[in-house]
């Protein structure tokens, strides 16, 4: 898919963090909110760094991909704890403009509530679970050990082992994925009533 700027400039480094300023990590301090010119070049604007990861997180590259929460909107990013993370291909130059490899968004169900979940003995825990809750790469790259590369960036990033996180309703590549590359097998299916109003499905799965 093609943008309306360079993706290989906005996202400084093979793997970009995007957290719910909606600052591309690699580009603090860069005139992130002023407007500067990159050969971005949108409705015959220069977009600042803000808008240009608007447009991209908005884009259909982030929507269209079948997965259990699509709408990755700016909007939801500022409002929650989000972070993404951005997988890039240095090498290809899709129109001298780069091109992404996959991305995978963690975050906090509702950062004002901690949650009872129940272990696998049926004992209910308070938590506040980082959530695994969109993880794509694109339909002609997968197993390419792209997935576990990203993966594996997030889990150094933010401090944690992959059994401590909880996973919104993980399909099942990605239950494949986590069994493969992390032994995590069993899950433990929650349900509660007290997120968005809707019963959500979250995951803990157990190393075996
Ligand atoms: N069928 C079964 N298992 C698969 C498949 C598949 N089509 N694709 C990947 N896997 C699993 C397997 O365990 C595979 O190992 P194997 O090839 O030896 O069987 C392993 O993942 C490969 O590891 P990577 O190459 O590092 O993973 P990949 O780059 O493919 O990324 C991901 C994994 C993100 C799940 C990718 O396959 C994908 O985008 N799938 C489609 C979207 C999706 O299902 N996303 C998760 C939605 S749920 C959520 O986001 C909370």
């Amino acid at each position: 898919m093609e943008f309306p700027f360079d993706v290989d400039l906005l996202l400084g480094e093979r793997i970009t963090t995007v957290d719910q300023h909606l600052q591309p990590s690699g580009r603090r301090g860069a005139g992130f909110s002023t407007t500067h010119s990159f050969g971005c070049s949108y409705e015959r604007n220069c977009l600042s760094d803000y808008e240009c990861v608007q447009v991209l997180i908005e884009s259909a590259w982030f929507q269209a991909q079948n997965l259990p929460t699509p709408i990755t909107s700016a909007s939801r990013m500022q409002t929650n704890r989000h972070v993404l993370y951005i997988l890039k291909d240095s090498e290809a130059k899709t129109a001298g403009k780069g091109a992404i490899i996959g991305f995978l968004k963690v975050g906090y169900k509702n950062s004002s509530l901690l949650l009872f979940f129940q272990d696998r003995h049926g004992a209910h825990n308070e938590v506040e679970p980082l959530c695994v809750l969109d993880f794509y790469i694109h339909e002609s790259l997968q197993r390419h050990g792209y997935g576990k590369e990203l993966f594996h960036y997030m889990l150094q990033r933010e401090r944690v082992q992959p059994y401590q996180l909880a996973v919104d309703r993980p399909s099942e590549k990605l239950l494949c994925f986590l069994r493969k590359h992390y032994s995590l097998r069993d899950t433990i299916p929650q349900v509660s009533p007290f997120i968005s109003n809707l019963f959500v499905l979250l995951f803990f799965l157990i190393p075996t």
